[in-house]
């Protein structure tokens, strides 16, 4: 098949490298020409283990290109994907879809022959609709089929997510689509991966509710977390306790310093909007968003907390600053919460990340960035683990206690064991674990 991939951000990257290693031949479209310039020389804009020699493999094979002209590809897709950004609009939550519009519009003039037409980028419930109607209008002759289908792919894991995952699910009643979409995810349908064929805003709807009812899982297990902290008992032992229930299940019950990222935060502040426009009161989801909010302002509090109530003149060193491990992105991540109320309260911060430094710098003023976590640790009074980088899981405890002023360890994601740090002399704290 042939696939148009408009948008080279994260999941338009990552879709498209991956469709293309199916075997189908895709052209990623961005209107920003240096970004298409970087691909076509093999830079990659973003941190994604195995991006990188997945697109030069597919590049090399001839199944691969990128270019910032949409003419030819479009006229010549089997599908063509909208995978553009859709920030949150300042001020109401409710999601951007400037992006999407101007996509669909720019889609519309290039048809030629049956096109399906596919939404990935996350869009609110009926966008779908307008999409339909922007193209219908634009090029009445047009023969399309505007088809929901969700993305459900992890930064840090966004190929395993897209080659293995749950479920696939395609939002249409337009039969020549569902065979173009069964067509396209061929693989992952003879490995028996259920593919949910529904309708389209419920398909649309299917993407919001299932990231808010993971923040959901996350915040509660952050709740109970708390309520482990004043009763005496261990969040980790809670979650496997409630999550081998089938019913639950194991999984995003890691109690921690609250969701960040590009998706739940947005996500959860959509779907609210959406709920609010629909006239129903999402109470559960609106909850969410501000226990999630006053969690992340509130981890500084504890590290203060615990080094006695002041921090002015103290150096704290971070280990972590994405929102989570295995990516560069900084976005809502709660080392930003962390460190402006530190410094605040008077503490200078020295930090390392293995990969969003360099994001961190364009967001976060007089932190010194460190060489490694050794560095950054060396003459600080307190050491917080903000992110589980697989690189601070087994650190030479020994050397970080020499190299500590104060053997202070704030851990917020329960990374080590408190009586084996108790036994090794360290002042230690950690998330929901009494003991
Ligand atoms: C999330 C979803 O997991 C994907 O399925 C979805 O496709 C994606 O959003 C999206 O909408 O594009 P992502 O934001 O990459 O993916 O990251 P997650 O692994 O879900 O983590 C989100 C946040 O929750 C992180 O800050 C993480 O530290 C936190 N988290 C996760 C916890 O605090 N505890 C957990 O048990 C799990």
């Amino acid at each position: 098949m042939r696939v148009a991939m408009i948008g080279t951000g994260y999941v338009g990257l990552v879709s498209g490298a991956c469709f293309a290693d199916f075997g189908h031949v895709v052209t990623c479209i961005d209107k920003d020409a240096r970004k298409i310039d970087a691909l076509n020389n093999g830079g990659i804009p973003i941190y994604e283990p195995g991006l990188q020699q997945l697109v030069a493999k597919n590049v090399e094979e001839d199944r691969l290109f990128f270019t910032t002209d949409p003419t030819d590809a479009i006229r010549n897709a089997d599908a063509v994907f909208i995978a553009v950004g859709t920030p949150t609009r300042r001020g109401d939550g409710h999601a951007d879809l400037s992006y999407v519009h101007a996509a669909a519009e720019e889609i519309a003039g290039l048809l030629d022959g049956f096109t399906v037409v596919v939404t990935k980028s996350t869009v609110p419930v009926g966008t779908g609709d307008e999409v339909d109607a922007i193209i219908r209008r634009t090029n009445p002759d047009a023969d399309f089929a505007v088809v929901s289908n969700p993305e459900f792919l992890r930064e840090g894991a966004a190929i395993n997510d897209f080659k293995r995952p749950d479920r696939v699910v395609v939002g249409t009643d337009h039969e020549e689509a569902v065979k173009v979409m069964r067509e396209l995810y061929r693989p992952l349908y003879l490995n028996e991966t259920p593919i949910i064929v529904t309708q389209r805003r419920t398909s649309e709807l299917i993407k919001y509710a299932a990231n808010a009812f993971l923040a959901a899982k996350i915040t509660f297990i952050n709740e109970i977390a708390d309520l482990c902290e004043s009763v005496g008992a261990n969040v980790q032992e809670v979650s496997r306790g409630i999550g081998l229930d089938n019913r639950i299940g194991g999984k995003f019950l890691h109690a921690g310093p609250g969701y960040g990222g590009s998706c739940f935060p947005k996500d959860t502040l959509a779907l609210s909007r959406i709920g609010h426009e629909a006239g129903v009161d999402l109470k559960i989801v609106n909850s969410v968003i501000d226990v999630n909010a006053a969690r992340k302002k509130r981890m500084a509090d504890k590290v203060i907390d615990f080094l006695g109530g002041d921090v002015s003149g103290k150096t704290i060193a971070l280990l972590g600053l994405a929102f989570k491990p295995n990516t560069d992105d900084m976005r809502d991540a709660p080392s930003i919460d962390i460190v402006t109320k530190l410094q605040e309260s008077g503490a200078t911060i020295r930090a390392y990340d293995p990969a969003s430094m360099a994001e961190a710098g364009h967001i976060m003023k007089d932190v010194l960035f460190c060489d490694g976590p050794y560095h950054a640790i060396e003459n600080s009074d307190a050491v917080v683990i903000v992110t589980e980088w697989d690189q601070f899981r087994a650190l030479d405890l020994d050397r970080v206690k020499k190299l500590l002023r104060e053997p202070n360890v704030v851990d917020l994601r329960n990374i080590y064991e408190p009586a084996d740090m108790d036994d090794r002399g360290f002042k230690y704290t950690s998330v929901g674990r009494a003991y």
